[in-house]
């Protein structure tokens, strides 16, 4: 049956840092950033992952793309079992990119957008014109002109930068995208082009989207489904609607009351 698999099944994961002391830096004891965490991105379905800044959703996402390592627990990938040890590998990547925060520090300065971009096809060995077409394809998929191809990453605003990022994400066509607050360092209208952008990827692409975000309105409007955490830990999790109309858990009800209400 199709869709039936999860895009991501996420079991027990846990993800512990080292809390270092003394003069020699010995480790003392581990602080659990991510605890015994369990959840299911549906395919082609966006799931917001909320709650205070802390709780371990950037740690969350980083650990099953590899570059945190995870404690225990396990994931699969369209029903695969991702194996210990392969988070970071190029089978995962071809299936899952990350887009972070900041489009500035996760763009190399020095090079240029048509570096940027092909840079993950041929470092798979696929022939530079056929990735100089694909980077084309995609300049033009997040609405950038052709002309980027030359210029720097300091030649444009946050908002295009963002852009870039999107398309370098995809230059590998993968199935899953995790966006860790990837339109809060930029200005409300282009945050709006930005949750278009994604959205519409996720209808013509058929991309599955975990998007990690403080506001609550963006989550509201975008999301299929929500995650509550709180201290490393899943406090609720469902349907968006239900989530954030009725919420069960009190710790959902205090976050969703911090919410701002604008009255006329
Ligand atoms: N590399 C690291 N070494 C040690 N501790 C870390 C490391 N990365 C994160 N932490 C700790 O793990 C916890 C969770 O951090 P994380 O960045 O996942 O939070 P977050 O929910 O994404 O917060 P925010 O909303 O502010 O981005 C924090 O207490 C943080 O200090
Ligand atoms: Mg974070």
């Amino acid at each position: 049956m199709p869709n039936s698999v999860a895009a991501i099944e996420v079991q027990h994961l846990s993800v512990k840092f080292p809390i270092r002391g003394g003069v020699f830096g010995k480790v003392k004891d581990f602080f659990t950033a991510v605890d015994d965490v369990s959840f299911e991105l549906p395919q082609g379905k966006i799931l917001s992952i909320v709650g205070e800044s802390g709780c371990g959703k950037t740690t969350l996402v980083k650990s099953l793309v590899g570059l945190v390592p995870m404690a225990s627990g396990s994931y699969s990938l369209f029903g695969n079992k991702v194996k210990d040890g392969m988070a970071g590998t190029s089978r995962v990547s071809d299936l899952v990119q990350m887009v972070f925060q900041d489009p500035f520090s996760s763009l190399n300065p020095r090079q240029t957008v048509i570096e940027i971009l092909t840079a993950p096809l041929c470092a798979r060995g696929v022939a530079f014109d056929k990735a100089e077409k694909r980077a084309r394809e995609l300049l033009e998929r997040v609405s950038l002109p052709a002309g980027s191809l030359q210029k720097f990453p300091h030649e444009f605003s946050g908002g295009q930068r963002q852009r870039l990022c999107i398309a370098r994400s995809l230059m590998l066509s993968p199935k899953i995208l995790l966006c860790d607050e990837v339109t809060s360092a930029l200005d409300v209208s282009v945050q709006a082009q930005i949750l278009h952008l994604l959205d519409d990827l996720r209808n013509d692409l058929g991309l599955s989207i975990l998007f990690i975000s403080h506001d609550m309105q963006v989550v509201r409007a975008l999301s299929d489904n929500v995650l509550v955490m709180y201290f490393g830990k899943v406090v609720e999790c469902g349907e968006a609607d239900e989530v954030l109309s009725h919420p069960q858990n009190d710790y959902t009800k205090k976050l969703l009351d911090c919410v701002p209400v604008i009255r006329g």
